[in-house]
């Protein structure tokens, strides 16, 4: 089995990944980011949208979202979290190497490093094409990820990060000359340490921007947070985006 297909994965850390303060700043982003604003009623695909940080607050906002992800316990947590919100969704549970509507959106997003998951390089592009094909013309792709720039900047010895009645104890190992990064991850709770790790890709801004128009992407832009700054030296996220060009 591949780590993503790995459920344990995804609930044993949910505590690191799926925190509260994440989805309080997944919502303030949807309420506040120029990046996110779209134009009213517009239909939204996100991508891997896991427990519906993005989804939720997109959905409120009035957009017609739908969300496609792998795993069914986090797709019922993206389900009640859109009911929390006062808000109704579409939630699809597939693969995003397939999951495609031709035409169908006018806006796909990927939060969260979501993307470069794929140890073959083509089916990472095929979630590239599948956004592209799901574009109506003039639509827009936009990916937030941990980039190779804003990962070197914090890249180093071990992190502890506290959960409840336990620590997380994170790891970061840069594989194949900084292409791709595996994180290994130990829970400790109580005489209990439970252990886990995932391999990505780690793209720069340039590689990314190279890959979006292999895809067909136009008008290709990168920001450095989610408030539209630079790609600069202070840039904490790589947000890119693209447009699917209209004819
Ligand atoms: C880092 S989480 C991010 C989730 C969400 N975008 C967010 O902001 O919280 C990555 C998500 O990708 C999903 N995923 C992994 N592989 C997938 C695949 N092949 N197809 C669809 N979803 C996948 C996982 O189940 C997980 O929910």
């Amino acid at each position: 089995m591949n780590w993503y297909e790995d459920m344990n994965l995804w609930s044993g850390f949910s505590e690191v990944l799926f925190t509260p303060e994440r989805a309080r700043a997944a919502a303030d982003a949807v309420a506040t980011s120029p990046l996110l604003a779209f134009a009213p009623a517009s239909r939204v695909l996100d991508q891997c949208c896991g427990t519906g940080f993005f989804t939720a607050p997109l959905a409120r906002r009035g957009y017609q979202v739908t969300g496609v992800d792998l795993h069914p316990e986090l797709l019922e947590r993206a389900a009640a979290a859109c009911a929390d919100a006062g808000a109704t969704a579409s939630l699809v549970r597939a693969d995003v190497r397939e999951y495609g509507a031709p035409e169908a959106y006018d806006v796909v997003v990927n939060m969260y490093t979501s993307f470069g998951y794929f140890d073959d390089h083509e089916d990472n592009m095929r979630v590239l094409h599948n956004a592209h094909r799901s574009l109506a013309p003039g639509g827009q792709l936009l990916v937030d990820l941990l980039s190779k720039e804003t990962y070197a900047s914090w890249v180093g010895p071990p992190k502890i990060v506290d959960v409840p009645g336990g620590m997380v104890v994170m790891r970061d190992t840069i594989l194949d000359d900084w292409t791709r990064y595996r994180t290994d991850w130990t829970l400790v709770r109580g005489d209990t340490a439970a252990h886990t790790s995932l391999t990505c890709y780690v793209y720069s801004a340039a590689e990314l921007r190279d890959m979006f128009a292999e895809a067909g992407f136009g008008k290709i832009e990168c920001f450095g947070n989610l408030d539209g700054g630079p790609y600069d030296a202070n840039a904490t996220r790589l947000i890119i985006r693209g447009s699917k060009g209209s004819g």
